[in-house]
């Protein structure tokens, strides 16, 4: 806060001693924002916006000069890496993510290409040290990559999907094609991490978006087994050792074989308790969650105590950064983050 060097959200995903909550927010640098829907229009597609470093970092800095953030997060997305990998990613306005060819079978996996941080995904780094530079070690950057199922689903099923179908056909049917698929990504997720943490991201998150559409079993086998080997390579070819915070969103009953993996964190959507949550994991890991960003409609009193509730679930002491469960929503009104930042610092202040 008034710290010029603010290393609270690396404390408290450490379990060491702070004194204060600190708060960063899944989306934070979004279209909820006029700034950036001035900047994305003037740029034009999204994906021009992540691959120019100077555009990536502008907006990445834009929801801390508004609100007081204990972090930063790489401004890009979780589909660089199978656009880079050659399926060609494209947003349909209003429909989300496209991909011009998609992954059914094992050519088309053998076809794929393994993406090099100097050459298709050199704007990653780029981004990561232009925002490294800019911040001053005033706040800690957050860099991130999508699960390799995650990102997996996307590029089976050529975009976004209800069912999730074809990736479950897949999975059922040709399990060896979709290990051969998740093998790739893993490997693809572990270099872009490690890049992003060698160009000074100091805190990684892996979104595990739809983890939590698994039977248990293919979770631990589809999901969970390739994030651990993420986490494994990780360990073994950085030279700085950061925090790793997996979400694994719709995964509250697994929060105990999460918690085994080595990350320092697990991130909770607003469906698991709090208290129950931390009860479970002990002090193995730090826990980040839990709003559920809906909550960010209602009125300001309203959203106070929202706060208090899950301040008052995490029950003090250090090992809680405070976050919503999921994105924000691209309707809220700026006004209510700055409540909600301002009130988990002001509630949770020692
Ligand atoms: O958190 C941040 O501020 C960092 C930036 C970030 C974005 N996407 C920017 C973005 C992060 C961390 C992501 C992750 C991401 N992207 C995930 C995992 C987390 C999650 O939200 O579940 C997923 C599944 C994606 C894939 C993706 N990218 C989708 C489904 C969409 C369309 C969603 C929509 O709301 O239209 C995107 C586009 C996207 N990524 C936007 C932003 C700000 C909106 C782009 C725009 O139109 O300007």
């Amino acid at each position: 806060m008034t710290d010029p060097r603010n290393d609270t959200l690396i404390r408290a995903l450490l379990r060491e001693p702070v004194s204060f909550t600190p708060v960063w927010i899944m989306r934070q640098a979004g279209r909820y924002l006029p700034e950036y829907r001035a900047v994305r229009a003037r740029t034009g597609e999204f994906m021009t916006l992540c691959q120019t470093p100077e555009r990536a970092c502008e907006v990445t800095l834009q929801p801390l000069a508004r609100f007081d953030l204990d972090a930063a997060i790489l401004f890009s997305d979780i589909l660089t890496i199978p656009d880079a990998m050659g399926l060609g990613l494209y947003f349909e306005p209003g429909e989300g993510p496209r991909f011009r060819k998609t992954v059914s079978s094992q050519a088309d996996v053998t076809a794929l290409i393994q993406p090099d941080m100097e050459d298709e995904l050199s704007y990653i780094p780029q981004a990561v040290r232009m925002i490294t530079q800019e911040l001053g070690g005033k706040v800690p950057l957050i860099g991130f990559a999508g699960s390799p199922w995650t990102i997996a689903t996307y590029m089976v099923e050529g975009g976004s999907s209800r069912d999730f179908r074809r990736t479950k056909a897949m999975m059922y049917s040709q399990p060896e094609v979709l290990h051969q698929l998740l093998s790739r990504l893993a490997d693809a997720v572990t270099t872009c991490l490690a890049a992003q943490i060698d160009a000074g991201a100091r805190v990684v998150q892996i979104f595990d978006t739809w983890g939590g559409i698994l039977p248990g079993p293919e979770y631990r086998t589809f999901s969970l087994d390739y994030m651990q080997k993420i986490l494994d390579n990780l360990a073994a070819h950085t030279t700085h050792k950061v925090p790793v915070i997996l979400f694994t969103k719709n995964g509250g009953q697994w929060l105990e074989t999460m918690a085994g993996t080595g990350a320092q964190a697990l991130g909770l959507d607003w469906t698991t308790d709090l208290a129950q949550a931390r009860q479970r994991v002990g002090d193995r890991v730090a826990l980040q969650g839990n709003l559920d960003p809906a909550v960010l409609y209602a009125s300001p009193d309203v959203i106070r105590q929202h706060v208090a509730r899950i301040l008052d679930a995490w029950g003090g002491g250090t090992g809680h950064v405070f976050n919503l469960g999921h994105g924000i929503h691209p309707q809220i009104d700026p006004d209510r983050v700055r409540i909600l930042v301002d009130t988990v610092h002001e509630l949770s202040s020692v």
